[in-house]
């Protein structure tokens, strides 16, 4: 599930197809006509489909239009890569402990919105990113991964962003099989 440019989508198709995890994307969701994740998707052969937020009459409706389209693709587990909306219980209690989001801080520090304003803001120095699971809560959900990245003199959003992304693109793929490993039978 993606809303903007995709980089977190593109990385974790990479890391797939060198086998780990070992996984394969079937299925890309984008909210946004056009937006960059698309494009990627069209680039690297992942077929996508557009569930607009715009034409759902709520944020249940467009989960439960999700859902549909992950159970006629047969999907395992759903990556939040970048996914603008909130989410519901719909989606969530359809793929409990299967559900990772990737947010651009060390949580729980600085939830929600601009998460990368708000480290600016508090003048931290250190931050980083968080691969989660999922709850209802928003951004509170089990941490799978995270990593740390110096916030350096001179930072703006957009420099401590970039640097914050490249730390994302890493951990994404580790907490996908992560996350797998939990749900797989122990021997
Ligand atoms: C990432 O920074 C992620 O943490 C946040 O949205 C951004 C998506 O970037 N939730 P991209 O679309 O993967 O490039």
């Amino acid at each position: 599930m993606a809303s903007g440019s995709g980089s977190n989508f593109e990385a974790l198709v990479e890391a797939c197809r060198a086998g780990r995890p070992q996984a394969e994307v079937v299925v890309l969701v984008v909210n946004n006509p056009g937006c960059g994740a698309a494009q990627r998707a069209d680039r690297l052969g992942v077929p996508w489909q557009l569930l607009d937020h715009r034409v759902h009459s709520d944020r249940a409706a467009l989960d439960r239009a999700l859902v549909t389209v992950f159970h006629e693709r047969g999907v395992d587990l759903v990556v939040m890569a970048g996914w603008m909306r909130i989410v519901t219980p719909v989606l969530i209690g359809a793929f409990p402990d299967r559900l990772v989001n990737i947010h651009p801080s060390l949580l729980p520090s600085f939830r929600g919105v601009d998460a990368v304003g708000q480290a600016l803001a508090a003048g931290v120095t250190l931050a980083g990113c968080t691969a989660h699971l999922v709850s209802e809560e928003v951004d509170a959900g089990r941490i799978l991964v995270q990593a740390a990245v110096p916030v350096l003199a001179g930072d703006d959003r957009s420099s401590l962003a970039a640097r914050i992304q490249r730390q994302e693109h890493r951990i994404l793929p580790l907490a996908v099989q992560l996350a797998a490993d939990r749900l797989a039978p122990q021997g």
